[in-house]
């Protein structure tokens, strides 16, 4: 706008100079034509125009160079704002920054990839990224990926991401997700990269995925489990009526044996298939764990191998909860596990200590929730676990030993008991060097009565009415006769709906024998629930070879009695006078009766009738 303004001025005074000029030259002249006046106001006026367009080229070239200085100035300005916004995003970015050459030299290293790989920025500027962090093997490999690296992400604008393992200043592994970008600079590339630490999104994926395959696994072997169950039940009991009979006939009876001896192992491995599906009906009970541990490590002394066997146990550990019997074969199983990894010379070390979980704590070993647990580490020096199988240990039937030797079920056995204790379990295992094993158990809150000791070599039975209710027909005809051979009266019902009939016409019995698991809507416990609502003195006894998580459905201290699946004749008998003679909790331990104060308060409210009527004494 200024620039016009001085042209139109310039232009407007060089008309006026000239006009000047020339009226100037007529009337000195006085004469009309064209003289040697007119030519010299004609040339002044022309130095007076030239004069004026030097001027006028001068403010043109001193505006142009204003404005210019402005707009570089403004464009350094805008360069360095933007300078300082990328440093700003790349220290505030959650992900490391590193920035390399076409040849892998770092230019740039955030604070993030300080903290990442442990390299500050001074010693990772000017090295070799692939020397910083990448594993010594894997070099090579990498070098020849980066090679490409330039054409491939010139190719793609938007950049790429992968997945890329890297090795930290101390050699750990971490697992990262990069995102790389390239910027031709000139001549050079430039790779801009951020990585994102996903080692433990991955490990709490992979334990996801295994918790499902274990739960779609042991909805399947609990199914089988279950049914088989329910037939070794009928072998089991009745095999011991063949053998009563035939007991005088040799042939007869080495065949009922061996018919007995294949129940029992087939009730074995059903039992360690129900453990893995979480289904095996627990006992939990409080235990002295390192008195267990005690017991256990007598019992390793006598393997046939050179195993030095050594505890440590801490002091004052608490009682964990759980059940006893399969806590021994679960450390059993570890212990038999260690063994076979070691050769002679091996060194297997029991320990075991208090541990209190946060959530996060928790969750990393799949225990129930935060809170207190007793720590068990069985750790041998035996071969290790290759990291290719570590995760697939638990799965039922995997295993690596000969064929005969191992059924694979060991450690499924010891997962899905420990899961279904409320515990959690780890391993962790270094290849030549040996694995360790850690079980959590949760604590047990409160001390309770000791059982109370029964003798096992006899049967006792009774007079009692036993209402039984199974649902399955060859079990229950099965547990009527054997309740009958006691001297029991017996009602039987197919289900729940049949019990709770029976018990509304008012029939008189003493104990309610039940299976939980039963098909057509209400399940055992709930059946027992509504039946002692009812009739308080009601003794329950449960029986079951599959109970859903039957430690956290219902509260610890409200678990009646359980005889698990399959069971003889003098487990039964024994479990019915236990229930009929003391009121026991699902540990076998006594409840002491409960006190109430109905019969206090009557008393006391009849007294009081009394008094006011005046016919006691007077009040004090
Ligand atoms: N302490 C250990 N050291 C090395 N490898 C182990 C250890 N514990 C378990 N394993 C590996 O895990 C596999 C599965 O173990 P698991 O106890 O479930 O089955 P198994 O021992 O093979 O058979 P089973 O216990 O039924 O006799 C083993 O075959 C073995 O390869
Ligand atoms: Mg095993």
């Amino acid at each position: 706008m200024k620039l016009r303004g001085l042209l139109t001025l310039a232009m407007a005074a060089q008309v006026i100079v000239t006009a000047a000029a020339l009226l100037a030259s007529y009337a000195v002249t006085g004469s009309a034509g064209f003289g040697t006046a007119q030519l010299i106001a004609l040339l002044v006026s022309a130095a007076v125009a030239a004069l004026l367009a030097r001027l006028c080229t001068r403010a043109i070239e001193t505006s142009e160079a204003k404005r210019a200085a402005a707009q570089s100035a403004a464009l350094s300005q805008a360069r360095s704002d933007s300078a300082q916004m990328t440093q700003a995003v790349i220290r505030t970015a959650l992900d490391a920054f590193i920035q390399i050459d076409d040849s892998g030299v770092v230019l740039e290293w955030s604070l993030q990839a300080e903290a990442l790989t442990g390299w500050t920025r001074e010693e990772a500027l000017g090295a070799d990224v692939v020397d910083l962090i990448v594993a010594e093997p894997l070099r090579a490999a990498f070098r020849q990926r980066m090679a490409r690296l330039v054409p491939e992400l010139s190719a793609a604008p938007s950049g790429m991401r992968f997945e890329v393992s890297l090795i930290d200043r101390n050699g750990d592994h971490i697992l990262t997700e990069a995102s790389s970008t390239v910027l031709r600079v000139g001549e050079r590339s430039i790779i801009n990269t951020f990585v994102r630490d996903i080692t433990h999104k991955r490990a709490a994926e992979e334990q996801l995925i295994q918790a499902q395959k274990m739960e779609a696994v042991g909805q399947l072997t609990g199914g089988i489990a279950h049914e088989f169950n329910n037939m070794l039940t009928v072998i089991t009991g009745t095999i011991e009526i063949l053998a009563d009979a035939v007991k005088d006939n040799p042939p007869l009876a080495t065949i009922t044996k061996l018919i007995s001896e294949a129940a029992d192992r087939g009730a074995a491995l059903t039992s360690s298939l129900l453990s893995f599906a979480r289904k095996q009906a627990l006992q939990p009970a409080e235990i002295d764990v390192n008195e267990l541990i005690e017991e256990l490590a007598k019992l390793l002394a006598t393997f046939d191998k050179k195993v030095e066997i050594v505890t440590r146990l801490g002091g004052n550990v608490w009682l964990a909860y759980a059940d006893r019997g399969q806590l021994s074969s679960a450390l059993l199983n570890l212990a038999i596990n260690a063994r076979d990894a070691m050769l002679d010379d091996g060194k297997l070390t029991l320990t075991t200590r208090n541990v209190v979980f946060g959530v996060r704590e928790a969750v990393a070993v799949g225990a129930g929730y935060a809170g207190d647990y007793v720590e068990i580490e069985i750790a041998d020096t035996g071969t290790g676990i290759p990291r290719a199988i570590l995760e697939r240990i638990f799965d039922p039937f995997f295993s690596t030993k000969e064929v005969g030797k191992g059924t694979g079920l060991g450690l499924s056995m010891v997962f899905g008991f420990v899961k279904q204790s409320g515990g959690g379990i780890k391993v962790a295992s270094e290849e030549g060097s040996g694995t360790v094993f850690t079980i959590y158990l949760p604590k047990a809150e409160t001390s309770a009565l000791r059982p109370t000791g029964y003798d096992d070599r006899k049967i006792v039975g009774g007079k009692e009415t036993v209402l039984c209710v199974e649902d399955d027909r060859d079990v229950r005809r099965y547990v009527t006769v054997q309740l009958e051979s006691l001297g029991y009266k017996v009602i039987s019902a197919a289900n729940a709906a049949e019990a709770l009939a029976v018990s509304a016409e008012g029939t008189a019995f003493d104990l309610l024998f039940t299976d939980i698991v039963m098909a057509g809507g209400m399940n055992g416990r709930e059946l027992a629930e509504q039946m002692v609502a009812a009739r308080p003195s009601l003794r329950v006894l449960f029986t079951s070879g599959y109970a859903y998580d039957s430690l956290h459905t219902q509260g610890r201290a409200t678990m009646a009695p359980l005889l698990r699946k399959p069971y003889r004749k003098a487990e039964l008998a024994r479990m019915l006078r236990r229930c009929l003679d003391t009121a026991v909790d699902s540990a076998g331990d006594a409840i002491p009766t409960p006190y109430s104060v109905q019969a206090d308060v009557e008393a006391f409210l009849r007294r009081q009738a009394a008094e006011d009527n005046g016919t006691t004494r007077p009040r004090r």
